[in-house]
């Protein structure tokens, strides 16, 4: 099976508790290598660039708040299936519901700081990955 990409972010509530590298360590050993990353503070303008897709969701406007009120790591993550594999290991949206031993049932607060982001598909996961990285920054 091909190697594949997928864009992951670790969210302001994870990076204000200093946990970055708890969940950096639970995507290591999933399988995931992190092959770019970097820390950033986005704008709100660029939370809702990234999440043009929420645009009409009720959500959208604290969850842009919340993503641009402390820094963000922003990562590239590869592995054969790393869509998927980011997914499992992430668990569902709201933290309360995940299964356990998933990042966000461990670390998560709430369904909006719910400490991580992974890309949902392929075609998404390369829109993604191209917000964020220019081509040489992403080293396999
Ligand atoms: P994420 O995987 O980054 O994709 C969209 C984000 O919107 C999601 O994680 C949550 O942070 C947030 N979100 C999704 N659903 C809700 C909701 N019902 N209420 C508040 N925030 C939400």
């Amino acid at each position: 099976m091909p190697l594949e990409r997928t864009l992951s972010i670790i969210k302001p509530d994870a990076t204000k508790r200093n946990i970055t590298g708890k969940i950096n360590a639970k995507l290591e050993e999933a399988g995931l290598r992190i092959v770019a990353q970097k820390r950033i503070r986005m704008t709100k303008a660029q939370a809702e660039g990234f999440y043009a897709v929420h645009e009409a969701r009720p959500f959208f406007n604290d969850l842009c708040n919340a993503m641009s009120s402390a820094p963000v790591v922003v990562q590239v993550l590869e592995s054969e299936n790393a869509i998927a594999k980011n997914r499992e290991i992430m668990g569902s949206t709201n933290p309360a519901t995940a299964d356990a031993g998933t990042i966000r049932k461990e670390f998560g607060v709430n369904i909006q700081d719910n400490s991580v982001h992974g890309s949902d598909s392929l075609e998404n996961a390369k829109i993604e990955i191209a917000y964020f990285f220019r081509p040489e920054e992403i080293v396999g």
